[in-house]
């Protein structure tokens, strides 16, 4: 008979109800959950005083992403680590579709990268940098694929940037067939101008990348997809939300009957502007911040707490982007338009939003698990397998330790990165075991089986049902 393990005595956490009982696993399900006796031979871990919690699933990611004349320091082999070792269990990164390409070919690069690879299980979205007949006969294909779930970006002109008539049309193409696209919201014609304009005035430090993409055009990208959706009425999503401003036009689109799902990520709910110093400042540190949209105000960041409380924003991504400071952020010395935008996170998801969230008092465990897993499942089609502590789904368990307390350096860090954005943050709470599909590969806070048994998931169309 197969052999089980039986994870005794912790708090089971879901979606609605926590309460104290043991996980039977059995193969790579969860058998049962409840008040368990140990069977004859059964290994038992005691988990008394922690939580179990569902493997977290990590909506956002650009692991070996080529950017701006050079490749992010995580590929899937180390971004996938990093995020098993933080409590992440699934991870949806970006393939993405360049100018000229068929999606196939961007989706063929994408498992290439990754296939064979991953510490986790794993999915790709499929960022479209263009609109076009072809682009619209293929996207059946790659939905029924399982890829269920496309990115435009409203900013990057000239290598990314898509428009209205673009997205209308992508939109009601997406619709058609149950899926579901989700939008950077930034005015990327705006920007350039505002790029431009510091450059001339010889405003090249880290500083006024801030200042070239003010709040407001997140805001006006926001009522300006909204109102093209308002025509087609289409799944849709917000990514990397970052503002007060954009939510509240969220709201408002809300109103008049859009049904926005949104995202958001630890950067914006944590780090605010200050970060990026001074005008006068020539202390280069800061290009370790510089990313798109940029850090945002402290009243920003109270918004999006509240949001993500009251169920206005769905679930949290790292947006992990990660560029190493020496060699890659210093591209940019002389001129901020030159350093790779994005930075890491993808380790400290779990961490940061238990400690800020739940310690804190912003939410609670059932909520966080909620928006760190929960609502990813259902909206990215992976919902009962992953999400959710349940009979039969997949044995995706962090037990989570909420008495340790420790503070971030990155060489504690797995991320493949020279630096981490919370060097220094004080947190509470450290995953103690996690377990994908069953086998424990993080035991007392280390991974102790290193095989990249990740597999590659194809997913079903998004539900809506998700607050
Ligand atoms: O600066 C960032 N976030 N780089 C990654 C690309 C994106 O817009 O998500
Ligand atoms: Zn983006
Ligand atoms: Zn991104």
């Amino acid at each position: 008979m197969e052999q089980t393990v039986l994870l005794k005595g912790g708090y089971v956490v879901l979606p609605e109800e926590t309460f104290t009982a043991s996980i039977r696993i059995k193969g790579e399900v969860i058998e049962a959950i409840g008040d368990l006796v140990p069977l004859v031979d059964e290994k038992v871990i005691d988990c008394e005083g922690c939580y179990f919690l569902p493997g977290g699933i990590e909506t956002h990611t650009h692991l070996q992403l080529e950017s701006m004349g050079t490749v992010t320091a995580d590929d899937f082999a180390t971004g996938t680590r990093a995020a098993l070792a933080g409590g992440t269990t699934t991870v949806i990164d970006f393939a993405t579709q360049f100018h000229g390409e068929t999606m196939a070919r961007g989706l063929e690069r994408w498992h290439e990268k990754a296939d064979g690879n991953c510490a986790i299980d794993y999915g790709f979205h499929m960022a479209m940098t263009e609109w076009n007949e072809h682009l619209k006969e293929e996207m059946g294909d790659v939905v029924r694929g399982g890829v269920t779930s496309f990115k435009m970006y409203m900013a990057y002109r000239n290598n990314m940037m898509v428009q209205e008539d673009e997205i209308y049309e992508a939109l009601e193409e997406s619709h058609r067939l149950g899926a579901t696209i989700g939008f950077h919201c930034e005015n990327g014609l705006l920007i350039d101008v505002l790029v431009r304009r510091e450059r001339e005035l010889g405003h090249l430090s880290p500083f006024y990348h801030q200042l070239t993409r003010p709040a407001e055009l997140e805001e006006e990208a926001i009522v300006r997809l909204e109102a093209v959706n308002h025509l087609v009425h289409a799944n849709h999503h917000v990514v990397h939300l970052s503002t007060a401003k954009g939510l509240a036009a969220i709201k408002r689109a809300r109103e008049r009957g859009n049904k926005i799902i949104v995202e958001t990520c630890p950067q914006y709910l944590l780090l605010d502007g200050s970060r990026y110093g001074t005008p006068s400042d020539d202390n280069f540190e800061s290009a370790k911040f510089i990313m798109s949209p940029p850090l945002r105000e402290r009243r920003d960041q109270e918004a999006l707490w509240q949001g993500l409380a009251a169920g206005d924003i769905q679930f949290v991504g790292t947006d992990h982007c990660s560029f190493n400071f020496k060699g890659q952020k210093e591209m940019g010395k002389d001129d901020f338009t030159k350093i790779p935008n994005g930075a890491p996170g993808i380790e400290l998801r779990l961490h940061l939003l238990y400690t800020f969230g739940v310690a804190r008092g912003r939410m609670d465990i059932n909520r966080f698990s909620t928006i760190t897993s929960t609502n990813a499942a259902k909206y990215f089609g992976l919902f009962p397998r992953k999400g959710i502590l349940m009979n039969g789904s997949d044995a995706d368990i962090v037990v989570f330790d909420p008495n340790v307390e420790w503070t971030v350096t990155s060489d504690l860090l797995h991320e493949n990165c020279d630096y981490t954005p919370y060097e220094g943050f004080d947190l509470k709470g450290k995953v103690r075991d996690v377990f994908l599909r069953g086998r424990h590969k993080v035991a007392s806070g280390k991974i102790v089986i290193e095989d990249v048994d990740g597999q590659y998931l194809r997913r079903d169309l998004p539900a809506m049902d998700i607050r």
